[in-house]
């Protein structure tokens, strides 16, 4: 039993953790194989910030268990679904789990699945650590042109409607010696992007050490062209990460940072520390420093008594700021988070419909207009993968702002950092064609 198939669900976090489970299998002898139907051992690496999410990966499980009945496959869920629903999963007969093991137990995953092998039950590690930063491992990445790198893990803030604090456990920040390391790494190996992340990166710290400091350290780093971060917080923008941001050439002009509601009312009971005004405040701050700074951010729309009134100054926001996107959500209520224990779900499910349907409607024009002020501009693209389905004569790369940029092939490859030229823009690309010169090789 010695092949492995994992899939990875929701955030950028898990696919980080995906390549460290795949290290950790590796150093015990095992292949990682990418299709199903080879593997001995499939893992679904799972998420549970929203109820779809979880939804999805219990239909996958079923599916699995049905397609695979009477074979000797081993299936196991790892990540926030593990620590959240661990008892569910193990409970449930159809789904006849092997083993159930949680984000921070990813080292004990060979000793897991031999217990199962030699025992015929199925085993289970969900126990939180306030150390483990799998500093001592290695990620095991599959080519590609951005390496993730997780500066931190866990999440101290409990914004009330988020099962994050409860599945990933306490904030713990990794030495900057050990993450610089890992960056010089991956230069040598070619990668020339890295996004450094965590749950909520401006709280970083490792000692006297800021992310400021460490954002600075890693752009340092020759080889290294381009360093994106996500996500902060709002609460706590330290001016000295804005300079650098505004200032340090090698580090992206995008910031993401989640709004998740308008109205200072809500954004108190979402525990989010933060008032509209305040949020106003960094949004021009940021502008200060750097006017064509691309912003984006999340958004949650029928939080728990959020009324119609309430929800405009949701509107009002985002016509004030102007994001280049937003990622909108319906509120889900998640077990065990504070907004579950205190705010029944009011907001009926057609109200968050039509909440969601307005404010991406709202989105999708501010987009276009953000997007057809680049055209005519030339923009540095680093080419990600030749283009979807839809245009195989395509490259589709992203520029500076993370945005999406689609031209016609040439003769150039995966990983090239190109010279484009927009000249066409949809809400969610841009278009254009390549204006020769290549910026560096
Ligand atoms: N319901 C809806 N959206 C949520 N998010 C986190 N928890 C919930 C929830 N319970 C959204 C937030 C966060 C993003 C990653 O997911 O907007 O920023
Ligand atoms: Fe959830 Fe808030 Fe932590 Fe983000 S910062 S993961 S929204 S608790």
């Amino acid at each position: 039993m010695k092949k492995v198939y994992i899939e990875t669900y929701g955030c950028q976090m898990n696919e980080y953790d995906t390549e460290l489970v795949r290290s950790v299998l590796v150093k015990d002898g095992y292949q990682i194989v990418e299709r199903e139907l080879e593997a001995d051992i499939i893992m679904l690496n799972t998420c549970s910030v929203r109820d779809n999410a979880n939804r999805k990966v219990y239909n996958r499980i079923h599916t699995l268990r049905h397609f695979h009945n009477g074979d000797p496959v081993m299936i196991g869920v790892l990540g926030c679904m593990a620590t959240n629903f661990r008892q569910n999963l193990l409970n449930d007969k159809n789904l006849k789990l092997d083993f159930v093991v949680g984000p921070d137990s990813y080292k004990r995953l060979p000793q897991l699945i031999k217990e199962v092998q030699n025992t015929g039950k199925s085993a289970y590690d969900v126990t939180l650590s306030e150390f483990e930063d799998y500093a001592d491992v290695y990620p095991h990445r599959q080519g590609g042109i951005n390496a993730w790198i997780a500066v931190m893990r866990g999440c101290n803030n409990f914004c009330t409607f988020c099962v994050v604090p409860y599945t990933r456990g306490r904030e713990r920040s990794r030495s900057p010696r050990n993450i610089i390391q890992e960056a010089k790494r991956l230069a040598e190996e070619g990668f020339k992007q890295v996004t450094l992340l965590g749950q909520n990166v401006n709280s970083y710290h490792y000692e006297e050490k800021d992310f400021a400091y460490l954002l600075q350290k890693v752009s340092q780093i020759d080889g290294i062209q381009r360093i994106r971060f996500t996500s902060p917080h709002p609460k706590d923008f330290p001016h000295d990460l804005l300079h650098v941001v505004a200032g340090n050439p090698k580090v992206c002009k995008h910031i993401h940072l989640p709004l998740q509601a308008g109205n200072t009312r809500v954004l108190n009971l979402m525990n989010r520390t933060y008032s509209k005004e305040d949020y106003l405040t960094l949004v021009d701050d940021i502008r200060d420093h750097y006017p064509e700074m691309i912003i984006t951010t999340d958004i949650i729309v029928g939080f728990p008594t959020e009324s119609d009134s309430e929800f405009e100054d949701t509107i009002d926001i985002m016509e004030k700021v102007q994001f280049d996107s937003a990622f909108i959500f319906k509120y889900s209520e998640r077990k065990g988070t504070i907004a579950a224990r205190r705010h029944p779900d009011d907001v009926p499910e057609a109200t968050k419909t039509h909440r969601i349907v307005r404010l991406n409607e709202l989105q999708n024009e501010i987009s276009l207009q953000k997007n057809r002020r680049h055209v005519g501009e030339f923009q540095e693209v680093l080419i990600e993968q030749e283009s979807t389905r839809k245009s195989p004569h395509d490259f589709q790369g992203r520029n500076d702002g993370n945005k999406i940029v689609i031209f016609p092939k040439a003769d150039y490859r995966k990983g090239d950092f190109v010279r484009v030229q927009i000249t066409d823009a949809t809400p969610n690309v841009l278009k254009g064609k390549i204006a020769n010169e290549e910026f560096a090789a």
